[in-house]
């Protein structure tokens, strides 16, 4: 690719984000989800980009879209850049998506700028990071990171269709998923960029922020069976209601996280067999559960299956527990940290804000590989996420393309030095 094109600006990259949000599986939003038809399509854009970047382009084994820029000399070790362009149900247009865009800008600006690093660059854009479709997350980071589970090969969406036949239709071989996973030895470290997901860097008047760790969070499937029965025949006192102990259930989830300061969400919860008339005898719901650490969030857990063991003793119902997800609290590595910091302090902010991030990232999955960090954007409208109404400023994703680009500078050159 030319050195004469220019690379990619900030406002370019927000037309991409636009170009992605419009791959979706949803006539009324955002919804792109694991080894589906709109996951193909934006490898496909996301290969074009970074060919056009001037990486070499593949997909691996595991659906992520990836691309390699060379060092100095072919083959060296590479620096990670990456988030996920998978999506929630009812998305925002920058979860994951910008940070994979800033990375492949990044790299533009490295190909523009004729720059040879003392490492390669490796970009990946993540196929799964939340989960959204077989319930357990980051399932693309995990494959690079080779912790890739084959008892999740059974897991299936709300089709009833299995990860292996996902796998097989979306044109992969399960057998070869191991082929995704990166070797230690051949990677330098990791860097993402992500938007905040909260309020702290709009309360604070900041752009950017340094991340320090990520909460450790589980997820589980639950499901109370009682007896449905006539809403108006059965009396109180004969009622096995499983919507009215699941309701108890929600409630003390809230309030034992909240006392203890771990975070909790039952995001999901149907009734069954869901008539105005009948009895709940059947409820399923979520929990997502997260901490600072995971001994907080563990004993948080232990109090919620008091709680539902005590309502089910009560009430005469029984309850079913399957942990879908399990991710332990990470903590990023100090010398990457502070390439970050040193990113930051390059747009003129000289005293980086450090934020602990209550949201997941694949730099979760990708620690179990090698070092991480993470570069913080803001996200307006109080940090909503996980909400059509995600926004960022042209004005923030250009400080965050410099402050990017800076840090992989900063880390070439201590890569160059290093300090004794
Ligand atoms: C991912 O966005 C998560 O934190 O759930
Ligand atoms: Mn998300
Ligand atoms: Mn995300």
């Amino acid at each position: 690719m030319s050195a004469d094109k220019p690379p990619v600006t900030a406002r370019q990259i927000l037309e991409r984000c636009d170009v992605l949000a419009a791959e979706s599986s949803s006539d009324t939003g955002i919804e792109r989800v694991y080894l589906s038809p709109e996951h193909a399509a934006v490898n496909r854009l996301a290969a074009d980009w970074m060919y056009e970047a001037g990486l070499s382009t593949w997909m691996d084994a595991a659906g992520n879209q990836r691309g390699r820029f060379e060092g100095r000399q072919p083959g060296l070790p590479a620096l990670l850049l990456g988030s996920h362009l998978d999506t929630v149900p009812n998305a925002g247009r920058y979860d994951g998506i910008l940070g994979v865009l800033l990375a492949i800008a990044v790299v533009d600006r490295l190909r523009a700028d004729e720059v040879k690093l003392p490492f390669a660059v490796e970009v990946l854009a993540f196929g799964d990071e939340e989960g959204t479709r077989f319930g357990t997350a980051l399932l693309g980071s995990r494959a690079v990171a080779g912790t890739w589970d084959p008892a999740w090969w059974d897991l299936h969406d709300k089709d009833g269709v299995t990860l292996r036949e996902a796998f097989v239709e979306f044109g992969l071989d399960p057998d070869s998923v191991g082929d995704a996973a990166s070797r230690s030895g051949d990677v330098i470290g990791y860097l993402e960029a992500h938007i905040e997901q909260g309020p702290y860097l709009e309360e604070a008047d900041r752009s950017l922020a340094v991340v320090s760790s990520i909460a450790g969070a589980r997820r589980f499937a639950l499901t109370l069976t009682g007896e449905a029965g006539h809403a108006g025949g059965v009396p109180f006192h004969r009622r096995h209601d499983a919507l009215a102990g699941a309701s108890e259930v929600v409630l003390a989830v809230e309030r034992l996280a909240r006392t203890a300061g771990a975070i909790a969400t039952v995001g999901r919860l149907q009734a069954f067999p869901g008539g105005v008339n009948v009895i709940a005898g059947r409820v399923e719901f979520s929990l997502d559960l997260r901490a600072e650490t995971d001994i907080l969030r563990d004993d948080v857990w232990q109090a919620i299956q008091d709680v539902i063991a005590e309502v089910c003793q009560r009430r005469g119902l029984i309850c079913a527990i399957d942990e879908t997800h399990n991710a332990p609290a990470v903590v990023a590595a100090p010398a990457l940290k502070s390439v970050i910091a040193d990113g930051i302090r390059a747009t003129g902010d000289l005293s980086p804000m450090t934020l602990f991030s209550k949201a997941g990232h694949d730099a979760m999955a990708i620690a179990d590989l090698t070092a991480w960090a993470m570069l913080f954007v803001r996200n307006g409208r109080g940090g909503i996420s996980h909400h059509p109404d995600e926004t960022v400023t042209v004005e923030d994703v250009a400080i965050a393309l410099d402050a990017f680009e800076a840090a992989v500078l900063a880390l070439a050159e201590t890569y160059s030095h290093p300090t004794a």
